[in-house]
């Protein structure tokens, strides 16, 4: 903001908007970033327990991980078996969860957490949402029935929050079966949250695993007011195991992983500090080899998703270690507008480029992905990227090349099945600062609207909304572009002096008419609107 305003002077003023040239630096609102870590679900299924849950954090907290940003470690199903007391509290088997230092009580969950904690780490847990959980059906261990919350939502999460947990991930296979509404449940989940973190002073991260069967990106942003979340945006990256079928090992595949990938894109979702989550990395498992690991890394950080390893930890070779700890894939990734890539250009069938926009002045990280069988001379124009076609910097994240003054596109040959990672660093497009319509309210002052909205071409542009919420809630505003569906953006609360978030809208080609308007709960203002009027050619 501080910086948009030293350009105020060299605004031209034209109607309700002024262009800012090259000025969207300092843009970042403080947020949650997608959180990194490791979870126990992609290689140790069921099996779950204290000795596992030890081993992988200590190899978190010794291999460099966890200094490179890898601090969650969650705990996936089978952690309990469906089994609680007479007042209806959890109990966990002794044996699974014995006591870690003298002193401690076996079967009690916050040994675990402190062992966690105790190396700077931080810890998840894991629940449904119906009344049983995904342990119903078999994987390597048996099947067990009531894993779910349901019932007991108040109870579960203040317990989590008792015990220490740090992160809570709600799955729906109970949900799914009962046929619930996901909306509000997860809804009413949040303020189950929300209430155990006023009671016990402790925050809950909220991951919502719908498998974006029900279109979370339409409803879970700041579902019932929860102020950081991430929702699943389609189905497990690996195939269950049942122990007495063909395969013992989790089912790991390039085309898994390139389909979870295309689920996630929704990027009029994503907004800073609400994420898309393409599902834990299969990173580091086997039957991946190094490029694919690195294809893998490399889609996930574009994405802007979570980076959770699925792998074992003990058991990653250094070359996958360095790639997961690259400072700058996890920069890419930890960006703190916090979108989504989006695809700017097409080069020919499966020849795809996807651009990223970053916090940084004329910025982009790109991926030229081949999805094709055979090598391919790919290429992105810095028009294609919203940048004006002066020299450029082009940093290849994997070769570490850096090639200077290069003006108007980059080119490289793509192996088939595979990308390159770029970060380019060129000239910012323009970018609009439009203020609401002299008429924006309508007669109970709950809109803002903003008309004469520039776009160069029809694809998804970024837009800086600033707000004001004055109140201590997080508050949801639907957004509507040119009067076609609606996005739900999360407002947190900014105190007196306001704040902004990043989401990306599509805009339609024709020149200077598109509309932008806000539905605006109780005591939240959207102030003005920033957007960027040259990304991209059109897709
Ligand atoms: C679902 C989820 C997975 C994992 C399993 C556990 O399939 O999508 O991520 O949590 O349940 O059974």
């Amino acid at each position: 903001m501080k910086r948009i305003f030293q350009f105020l002077p060299l605004l031209i003023v034209v109607g309700c908007f002024q262009f800012l040239a090259a000025a969207q630096a300092s843009r970042a609102a403080r947020i949650a970033l997608p959180p990194m870590g490791w979870s126990s679900w992609n290689s140790f299924s069921n099996t779950i327990n204290s000795a596992i849950t030890v081993a992988q954090a200590n190899a978190l907290h010794s291999s460099g991980l966890q200094k490179a940003g890898y601090v969650y470690v969650n705990i996936d199903e089978g952690w309990w078996v469906g089994e609680r007391d007479s007042a209806g509290n959890i109990v966990v088997d002794p044996k699974a969860w014995p006591a870690i230092e003298p002193g401690e009580r076996a079967g009690d969950m916050s040994n675990i957490v402190r062992y966690i904690h105790s190396l700077g780490l931080k810890a998840g847990i894991y629940t449904d949402a119906g009344k049983d959980g995904c342990s119903m059906y078999p994987d390597i261990g048996p099947a067990y029935f009531h894993t779910g919350s349901e019932g007991h939502y108040e109870q579960d999460f203040l317990q989590f929050a008792r015990w220490g947990f740090d992160y809570v991930k709600v799955d729906w296979c109970g949900g799914a079966k009962e046929n619930l509404d996901p909306d509000f449940q997860y809804g009413e989940i949040a303020r189950a949250i929300a209430r155990a973190e006023k009671i016990t002073g402790r925050k809950l991260y909220f991951s919502i695993c719908e498998w974006g069967k029900d279109s979370p990106f339409t409803w879970a942003p700041g579902v019932g007011g929860a102020d950081q979340a991430i929702w699943r945006t389609g189905g497990d990256i690996v195939a269950p195991v049942v122990a007495a079928g063909p395969h013992t090992e989790r089912k790991v595949s390039l085309e898994n992983m390139l389909r979870n990938f295309d689920r996630n894109y929704h990027p009029e979702a994503q907004h800073t500090g609400y994420y898309n989550d393409a599902d834990m990395m299969v990173v580091g498992m086997p039957s991946l080899n190094a490029a694919q690991n690195r294809l893998h890394l490399a889609l996930w950080a574009m994405a802007g998703a979570p980076l959770l390893i699925g792998a074992d930890v003990t058991a990653l070779d250094a070359a996958t270690l360095a790639d997961l700890t690259n400072p700058e894939l996890i920069a890419i990734d930890q960006n703190p507008l916090g979108l989504e890539a989006v695809k700017v250009a097409e080069n020919g069938p499966g020849l795809e480029v996807w651009s990223k926009f970053l916090s940084a002045d004329g910025e982009r990280a790109v991926l030229l992905l081949n999805r094709t069988y055979f090598p391919a001379p790919m290429s992105v124009r810095w028009k294609d990227l919203g940048l004006t076609g002066s020299e450029a910097t082009v940093r290849e994240v994997w070769t570490e090349k850096t090639s200077a003054g290069i003006k108007d596109k980059y080119e490289a040959t793509v192996p088939p099945q595979d990308a390159v990672l770029l970060l380019v660093n060129g000239t910012e497009g323009l970018f609009a600062h439009y203020t609401p319509d002299a008429t924006d309210k309508d007669s109970d002052g709950s809109e803002t609207r903003f008309s004469g909205i520039a776009a160069s071409a029809a694809t998804f542009v970024p837009v800086r909304i600033e707000y004001r919420n004055p109140t201590v809630e997080t508050r949801i505003a639907a957004l509507r572009v040119n009067e076609q569906a609606s996005t739900r953006i999360a407002l947190p609360p900014t105190g007196a002096n306001g704040s902004s978030v990043w989401i990306q809208v599509r805009l339609d080609r024709h020149e200077n008419s598109n509309r932008i308007r806000f539905t605006e709960p109780a005591n939240v203002r959207i102030e003005s609107i920033e957007v960027n009027q040259a990304t991209g050619a059109g897709m």
